[in-house]
């Protein structure tokens, strides 16, 4: 058999009096009246109900929870292993075609029956716009499910190209022996689909940990799995405490792979812990992890300026500044920022709305709570932010725009604009995860020495963006860049990426660089073997 044409996922534009407007405004009416749900683990297909009650909030309304939750506790982290371990042997040898099968069916799930209500999911939990939403919930997740069984097929077709005479070379791609640990984000609700449906799309099992502050949107895509006819106990749905569920899975013999997105800082222990345990394991875990980001854009002399400022003020403030790939640090030609830049983009930043996600009038909503330690130093995210904007200003920092917030409703933050004078300044250097960037200017003579700099301030390589029209000016910053981003874009923002199109990852500190959204990121979940028949 050979799978239909796979296309990217069309957007839906939710322009004012439009048939989709009214039918996700009502999506989240209905939401709002019937919050808050009550969201059980679930495991080998059974709601299991520990008595363990955590709380998703709404971030733009602290007074209001969206879902209460079930926390996993030990004995069901224990019944999830057990339980994908004998769900494996069917799930793996089901006809490559039945498993294709039941991806597109969740992919067409995801684009139609469930999308207002995944949309409405995403904007009151993790307080993302209806825009914001549907690139994630609804576009990028169904792209991840179709183009999946797209690269896989092409991963299967990969086969010797020679045989000597009178015999038969083959490989066959495995899934993984044991089960995969997947540990997803808040940021996108399509990441929380993605890395429980990657590892299981070529036969493997899944223990899945999604985001505390994403519990409900990720519930409901547990939910679709299991409609699509993802069979009971191949993705266990296990919500709770990270450090307690992760330790547990990682704990265990048959732990084989760890497919994560989040904080360097959890991963690089997790890495470690891992690596404590290689004696206990059968095989060597495969680690797969995207993490942070301290992502630039750098305009050069002969950029378009309004295209600049443009893709600026979309890279840094939408979702307010909460993508992995978000820009952080600008670096502008001096020349460029006194000939209209400057003025074009705090004029621009000044007609910013922000408000509740609700409202479809705002183009920024609330930063969110994560609840876990030391993700966040032990503070909300919205403290987090405000003190680095502190930090900056202490250190001799000029706040052109923003700069403040408010968080007596919701967690919002003003789009702010800092101008530093050190390239080496913190707010330049560390990951700030909210709507904040750091300005440095450099003469048109040093174009070169900011490229080193750009390349030398942080930890961090997932994305960056060039802005020229000088074709020169771009080859010299993508050389020079070579090992600063995994993303790199021209006269575009450093954000979006496309399923199909630009395969997302980065290097250094932001992550192991497998290519979310392209074939190489399979390869990482299966186990070949050679096959040789003599005939
Ligand atoms: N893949 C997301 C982006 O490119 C994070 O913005």
């Amino acid at each position: 058999f050979k799978i239909p044409a796979i296309d990217n996922e069309p957007m839906r534009s939710y322009a004012p009096g439009s048939v989709e407007r009214k039918a996700l405004e009502a999506a989240i009416a209905e939401m709002e009246q019937q919050l808050p749900f009550e969201v059980p683990c679930i495991v080998n297909g059974k709601e299991v109900r520990t008595g363990k009650i955590a709380k998703q909030p709404l971030p733009h309304d602290h007074a209001r929870h969206l879902c209460t939750y079930h926390e996993a506790d030990e004995a069901t982290v224990a019944s999830a292993i057990e339980g994908a371990l004998a769900a494996k042997a069917e799930w793996e040898s089901l006809p490559w075609n039945d498993r294709a099968a039941i991806f597109l069916k969740a992919a067409d799930l995801v684009s139609g029956k469930y999308r207002y209500k995944l949309l409405a999911a995403t904007i009151l939990g993790q307080g993302k716009n209806a825009w914001q939403a549907e690139i994630d919930a609804a576009a990028e997740f169904a792209d991840f499910l179709r183009f999946g069984v797209k690269f896989v097929e092409e991963l299967y077709a990969q086969q010797p190209s020679k045989n000597a005479p009178g015999a038969w070379n083959r490989v066959e791609y495995r899934a993984l022996e044991g089960f995969v640990l997947a540990v997803s984000p808040f940021n996108f609700t399509a990441i929380g689909g993605n890395l429980p449906g990657t590892p299981a799309l070529v036969g493997n099992v899944v223990v899945w940990k999604p985001s505390p502050a994403a519990t409900y949107s990720n519930y409901l895509i547990q939910k679709i799995f299991a409609e699509a006819g993802v069979p009971a106990g191949v993705i266990q749905f296990t919500p709770g405490p990270p450090a307690e569920v992760v330790a547990q899975a990682i704990n265990n013999r048959n732990f084989a792979a760890l497919h994560f997105t989040g904080s360097t800082f959890i991963f690089k222990k997790l890495w470690k812990d891992i690596s404590a345990n290689l004696d206990l394991y059968k095989g060597y875990p495969r680690i797969v992890g995207e993490t942070g980001g301290k992502n630039f854009h750098l305009v050069h002399k002969s950029a378009d300026i309004r295209n600049a400022v443009i893709q600026t003020i979309r890279g840094a403030f939408e979702y307010q500044g909460q993508k992995c790939s978000a820009l952080s640090r600008l670096y502008v030609s001096a020349s460029v920022w006194n000939a209209g830049f400057k003025d074009q983009l705090l004029s621009e930043i000044a007609k910013i709305k922000i408000g509740a996600p609700t409202d479809f009038s705002n183009f920024m909503g609330p930063v969110m709570r994560v609840l876990s330690k030391p993700h966040i130093f032990g503070r909300p995210a919205y403290d987090k932010i405000i003190g680095y904007i502190q930090k900056a200003k202490d250190a001799g920092g000029e706040v052109l725009i923003g700069g403040t917030g408010d968080d007596s409703k919701g967690y919002f933050i003003q789009p702010t604009v800092i101008l530093s004078k050190d390239p080496k300044s913190v707010t330049l250097v560390e990951e700030i995860f909210g709507p904040v960037i750091t300005v440095s200017l450099y003469e048109d003579e040093d174009y070169e020495k900011t490229l080193d700099i750009i390349d030398s301030t942080t930890d961090y390589a997932l994305t960056g963006a060039i802005f020229a029209a000088d074709r020169k000016a771009l080859l010299t910053a993508t050389n020079r860049l070579r090992n600063s981003a995994g993303n790199v874009y021209y006269n575009d923002k450093c954000t979006g990426a496309v399923v199909g199109q630009q395969p997302f990852g980065g290097g250094r500190a932001s992550g192991t660089n497998d290519k979310a959204g392209s074939i190489s990121i399979f390869y990482r979940f299966v186990s070949a073997r050679s096959i040789k028949e003599n005939f």
